[in-house]
């Protein structure tokens, strides 16, 4: 039986050091263009143009701006970050395009990561306002959380997604701040729900499924950016990994760790040789369609943490985080925009939306993000911002 433990052949992290010194670069020069302005979601030419802070994105620059000051130990990236967070306490005042749930990736990495890095009190106040706000679109009948558009449009009512599950922490982190349970108890039957409903019984998983919020009945999954209804939309999936492995740390559920786990093993099952998924997982090798780094990104962020939540003795432990080790080497020598010096992202070959033509084969702003924090996870230990 193959020995997943043999410490004499530990995996490749050459990469690591050279990577990291890339990465803190780039974000360091970038501030020249993004003080209070953001990278947009997508990269045009492989360059993001600087924009206003109302995208469901804007929070992946300032993550970035966080992760570059915990790796460098350095007050080099302060100022944008105050600015930063003085445009989301705008925004957030103002209630500028916030009628989503990405409200939790927005606040997760700008107030939430303050908070927890420089224990800022108005940052805490941002966060728990900003989950006040998110809570708004939790329907108690259908025990999910709306993902898109106003609560009335009736194109969206009902409609959850799986990427949700990246914006539960903002909600753990209000029950944990406040004491009042109601929060954590919408994030865990959102999950429940999309446990429930969103993973299909092959571990494969819907993009969103639709409620009625009348009667609470579940409806039927639908597709936004993946190749079908029912095929497995390799950014979902990634999601899901990442996701369910919170899910169970902010809830101690443990069939949310199997779900993760169960989500894993397909997600790796379907990698192709360079480890990097094309952007549905129904492709592969000879497709001639498009890789998502971007998906690869957050995957890695998703195994490496299920594998720290694994028992050490588990051999799945060793397996999830040699996988990563590999997506990681693959992204690092392959994707990096290392040898691409007239992009200002770091991660080539994303795509945010096929079918609508969207962002393909570009940086995407999440891809940059995930895979500082995966060197960051990599290379040091990480108080986690979700
Ligand atoms: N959350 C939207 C996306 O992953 O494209």
């Amino acid at each position: 039986m193959e020995n997943v433990n043999d410490l004499s052949n530990p995996p490749d992290t050459s990469f690591l050091s050279e990577q990291v010194a890339f990465v803190i670069k780039k974000i360091f020069e970038n501030q020249k263009d993004f003080q209070t302005l953001v990278p947009p979601a997508a990269s045009k030419n492989l360059v993001y143009e600087p924009e206003e802070n109302n995208d469901w994105t804007a929070s992946f620059w300032i993550g970035q701006l966080f992760l570059a000051k915990e790796l460098t130990k350095s007050h080099d990236f302060d100022v944008t970050i105050e600015k930063q967070l003085k445009s989301f306490a705008n925004r957030l005042e103002k209630k500028i395009e916030l009628e989503t749930h990405d409200i939790g990736f927005l606040y997760s990495l700008s107030a939430v990561a303050d908070y927890k890095i420089n224990h800022t009190e108005s940052s805490r106040q941002t966060a728990l306002d900003a989950a006040d706000l998110l809570m708004k679109r939790y329907s108690p009948k259908a025990k999910i959380i709306q993902a898109w558009g106003d609560l009335s449009d009736p194109e969206q009512n009902g409609r959850m997604i799986i990427d949700c599950l990246m914006n539960l922490p903002l909600l753990y982190f209000a029950t944990n701040e406040t004491g009042n349970p109601k929060y954590a108890e919408a994030a865990y039957q959102h999950a429940l729900q999309t446990q429930k409903y969103i993973v299909r019984p092959n571990y494969t998983t819907y993009h969103t499924y639709y409620f009625d919020t009348q009667t609470g009945l579940a409806k039927y999954g639908k597709t936004q950016q993946g190749y079908s209804d029912d095929s497995c939309w390799a950014r979902g999936q990634a999601w899901g990994i990442y996701g369910f492995t919170l899910s169970y740390l902010h809830t101690g559920d443990l069939s949310f760790l199997e779900t993760a786990q169960h989500l894993a093993d397909y997600f790796i099952a379907q990698l192709p040789e360079d480890k990097v998924c094309y952007w549905d997982l129904i492709f592969n090798d000879g497709s001639n369609e498009e890789r998502d780094s971007s998906s690869a990104a957050i995957a890695v962020c998703g195994l490496l943490e299920l594998a720290k939540q694994l028992p050490l003795t588990s051999k799945k432990r060793t397996e999830y985080e040699n996988v990563a080790l590999e997506i990681m080497k693959s992204l690092a020598e392959n994707y990096s925009t290392k040898d691409t010096p007239q992009s200002n992202g770091l991660l080539l070959h994303g795509v945010y939306d096929k079918k609508s033509d969207k962002g393909v084969d570009e940086c995407m702003s999440w891809g940059d993000y995930y895979y500082v924090e995966a060197l960051t996870r990599l290379a040091q230990s990480w108080y986690m911002y979700w």
